[in-house]
């Protein structure tokens, strides 16, 4: 691939793809976890972008490759890499921090020094990927440095950056050892991007206070003799073809047999996620416990899949261990023979089987303590063209400010999330019909193309 040469290009600590090590020596592509890549890929697939990060295998040395017409650039992280800088500081001190500190997160000197290193390295990469005068979208809490680091080497680009988790409230971020290194690495960007009007604030208040940038015309700031916009872009799904998936035979089809396979329940709930502390599975599966226990929930059966995540972090280690013993108390409490009222999967699953899944679902439970935006409350809503199912969603998610028509629920209040439970569970149709209608007016109106096409046009590139 020659140097240089792509026009528009994507950041992201992880490839849409993820290299795996098959236990023949051999090694396959697999596609990566997580909300990021959902939103991100279709958007760059019908730009011909490039996209540079991580192949998700310590030591892998990948060289560049066109996947569907995207150009992927690996960037190698040593084993030290992987523990410092994405497990240590992405993982066990960025991402509990921002999410308000649900774990605690843990300040280590050499942590920091690993997230310096392979933020440096990346801009080299980058640098050496982008044509003259590219555009370059940064993205998320891996990569906040690379803003000021790309500048520093290349000043002709326009650099983009967008937070795909929350800014947190201005005294939790005040903790961070690193707090100014980290505003001044953002401000590198020419455009910030958050998914809530509340992290431009927080943001905004945190660069005036801690670096020299002095507020300039709303949603901006002046840095280094440099405009710096910050905006709120709430990130979203691609719907349309969501909503053209679910309704193909064979998922209404396979949604049928999973209803069958469950031993046809008048009621399915189900929890989709990463399996994160965030997420809130516990305080989901307290409810239904406590419903089960109470006599209220009827001929219910309830599926919560988990996508395997970050499973060498300490945190993470915890939580799958007291979800396991949960599950496993629930089911040994409330079961029959050949009938849990339970069933939880460790697994990744197709899209289309997801789908599937989602179309089965009476009651789709969203619970995060705290979450950026949370792209399953929206796909769960375009899958349901039958108008059928209700979404239950915590207010502490990013999707709760677009998705009024929920039944919104504080995941900190089990009482409250029971309640709520009960009343999806026996909400008469014409309610939840009228509710999903409404919902996914929002959610096909609002794509991710949508999403993509707002914050490029708010950096300035010409659409
Ligand atoms: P996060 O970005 O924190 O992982 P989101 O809800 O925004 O949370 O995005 C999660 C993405 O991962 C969604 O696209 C969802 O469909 C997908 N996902 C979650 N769990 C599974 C699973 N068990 N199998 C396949 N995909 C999953
Ligand atoms: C969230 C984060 C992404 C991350 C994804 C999967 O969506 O915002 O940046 O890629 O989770 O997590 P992982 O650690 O496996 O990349």
């Amino acid at each position: 691939m020659a140097e240089q040469s792509a026009e528009f290009v994507v950041v992201a600590n992880r490839l849409p793809v993820d290299l795996e090590k098959l236990p023949d020596g051999t090694q396959r592509w697999k596609r990566s976890p997580g909300g990021l890549v959902t939103a991100l890929e279709p958007m760059l697939r019908s730009r011909e972008g490039a996209w540079v990060g991580w192949p998700g295998l310590a030591d892998a040395e990948a060289e560049p490759f066109v996947e569907d017409g995207l150009a992927l650039h690996p960037v190698m992280l040593t084993a030290r890499d992987v523990e410092d800088y994405y497990e240590g500081f992405s993982n066990g001190t960025l991402w509990p921090l921002y999410h308000d500190v649900v774990a605690p997160p843990a300040f280590h000197r050499h942590w920091w020094q690993a997230y310096v290193r392979v933020n440096k390295r990346f801009a080299e990469v980058v640098a050496e990927v982008a044509a003259p005068n590219a555009t370059v979208w940064i993205q998320d809490y891996q990569l906040q440095l690379l803003p000021a680091e790309l500048r520093a080497l290349r000043p002709d680009l326009r650099i983009g950056f967008f937070l795909h988790i929350p800014f947190p409230p201005t005294e939790l971020y005040q903790q961070l050892p690193w707090r100014k290194e980290i505003v001044e690495g953002l401000l590198g960007a020419d455009l910030v991007g958050f998914h809530t009007p509340g992290g431009v604030r927080n943001f905004r208040w945190l660069a005036t206070r801690f670096t020299d940038a002095r507020p300039g015309a709303r949603n901006e700031v002046s840095y280094d003799g440099r405009t710096v916009k910050l905006g709120a872009f709430p990130i979203s799904i691609d719907s349309a073809q969501l909503d053209e998936l679910s309704r193909t035979p064979e998922v209404q089809q396979r949604a049928k047999e999973i209803r069958n396979d469950l031993g046809n329940p008048e009621r399915v709930i189900l929890g989709v996620d990463r399996l994160d502390y965030t997420k809130g599975i516990d305080v989901r599966l307290r409810a239904f416990e406590e419903l089960l226990q109470e006599d209220r929930a009827g001929d219910t059966v309830m599926i919560q899949l988990a996508t395997p995540s970050r499973e060498r972090v300490e945190h993470y280690q915890t939580m799958r261990a007291g979800i396991e013993q949960s599950v496993g108390r629930i089911n040994g409490t409330f079961a029959r023979v050949g009938h849990p009222v339970l069933h939880y999967l460790h697994q990744s699953l197709p899209r289309d089987e997801l789908a599937a899944f989602f179309v089965a679902a009476d009651v789709m439970l969203v619970t995060p303590l705290r979450d950026g935006m949370n792209l399953v409350a929206k796909e769960y809503v375009a899958c349901r063209s039958d108008l059928g199912g209700v979404l239950v969603l915590s207010e502490f998610a990013g999707a709760a400010i677009e998705l009024k028509e929920s039944v919104l629920v504080n995941p900190h209040d089990t009482d409250g999330v029971k309640n709520a439970l009960h009343r999806a569970l026996t909400m008469p149709a014409d309610e939840s019909r009228k509710r999903m209608r409404s919902l996914r007016r929002q959610v096909l109106a609002y794509d991710v193309d949508r999403w993509a096409r707002s914050f490029l046009d708010a950096l300035g590139l010409p659409s």
